[in-house]
């Protein structure tokens, strides 16, 4: 820079001298030598506290600050705090005030950022997962109408069929409404008093047929008691109890055609109580999860075997479903699982009401 801290030091020095001395030789009586001495006194005085002045507050900070500019230029956020400490130098003080607004600023941009692709992604599964079912139903409507409406046997099967897949449709629209409600905190949990081992037996009674079908008995531990109340939202922890269960019995190991099941499935339910809260579990010895999709299946439409999960009518919402309802309990669930050998999944419920909303009821 041309005009550098010692140019302005020197210049203004100078100025103030010759001005001193100029002053000082109006009067009578002054030897040259005291004005001699009086305009190098006043040069080196002015030179040298210009000179602190600008090089000390006022250069080094505008320094500084093109420094912290090029930082966040190249998203470097990692000033020290200590390096901006809150200092009496105003030059200081916006050099703080730069560094906090733009590191903000970046944070909630990237932010952003990480949203619109989430939404975008979302918005791709959502439609490819519509998709699905609408192509085969409008595939076997289409058909029927080009003649094949015409033969008793085929014009059934075919409605059957395509009525099958509006089912899906229907329950993968019902499911993303569930979540969305949930997501945007509109459904209110209602808590009751009730008994989760009411709520799992009829659950069980829903589900016999299909464990029927897949060779899974679906059981009670050992030493679980005749009833366990919980304070919860007796639907909804219905739906989650359902989701776990569904799915123990659904990804249960499989069986080729003819060939012998190698052991019996099971789906069983423990708890485990203390004071407060009651743990639930809920165990199969199902094919298992994989370690590296353990903390992916709670996502939507996340599925640890894309293809036969599809074709085996799940939507790919039931864990986020669960997971997101827990969640609306202060409660988080937890999975435990091996490949082959069968998973767990357990969540805690709690057994009283809180004082508040006792308080509130008396
Ligand atoms: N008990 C289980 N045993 C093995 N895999 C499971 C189990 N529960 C869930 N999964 C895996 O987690 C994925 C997500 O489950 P979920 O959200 O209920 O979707 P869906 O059942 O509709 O596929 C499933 O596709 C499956 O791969
Ligand atoms: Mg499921």
């Amino acid at each position: 820079m041309l005009l550098n801290a010692r140019a302005v030091a020197l210049l203004l020095a100078f100025c103030i001298a010759t001005i001193t001395t100029a002053f000082l030789s109006l009067m009578d009586d002054v030897s040259q030598l005291a004005l001699l001495v009086t305009f190098i006194l006043a040069f080196a005085s002015a030179y040298l506290l210009t000179y602190i002045t600008l090089e000390f507050f006022i250069f080094r900070e505008i320094n500084n600050i093109y420094d912290v500019l090029g930082k966040l230029k190249d998203r470097e956020f990692s000033v020290a705090d200590t390096d901006l400490n809150r200092s009496a130098n105003p030059l200081k003080r916006i050099n703080q005030e730069i560094y906090s607004y733009a590191s903000d600023k970046q944070r909630e941009i990237e932010e952003l950022k990480l949203l619109a692709v989430f939404r975008r992604e979302f918005l791709a599964d959502v439609s490819h997962e519509l998709k699905t079912p609408i192509f085969a139903a409008q595939g076997y409507i289409y058909t029927l109408l080009d003649g094949a409406v015409k033969d008793k046997n085929v014009r059934t099967k075919f409605l059957k069929k395509a009525a099958k897949s509006l089912d899906g449709l229907d329950l993968l629209v019902q499911d993303l409404l569930t979540l969305s409600q949930l997501e945007i905190g509109q459904i209110k949990m209602r808590y009751v008093y009730f008994d989760l081992i009411h709520t799992i037996q009829d659950v069980y009674d829903q589900m016999e047929g299909k464990a029927e079908k897949k060779h899974v008995e679906l059981r009670f531990g050992a030493g679980v008691p005749e009833q366990v109340w919980v304070w919860a939202d007796k639907q909804r922890i219905h739906q989650v109890v359902m989701n776990l269960i569904s799915n123990a019995i659904k990804y249960s190991k499989e069986v080729n055609e003819g060939e012998e099941l190698p052991e019996p499935g099971w789906v069983e339910v423990n708890m485990k109580e203390d004071k407060d809260k009651v743990r639930v579990f809920v165990a199969d010895n199902g094919r298992g999860i994989p370690e590296e999709h353990l903390n992916r299946i709670f996502e939507r439409f996340y599925r640890v075997d894309k293809s036969r999960s599809k074709s085996s009518g799940g939507t790919g919402l039931g864990l986020a479903i669960v997971k997101h309802i827990l969640e609306a309990h202060k409660s988080k669930v937890q999975v435990k699982s091996t490949v082959g050998k069968g998973s767990t999944f357990s969540f805690a419920l709690q057994k009283k009401k809180e004082k508040e909303e006792v308080a509130g009821i008396e």
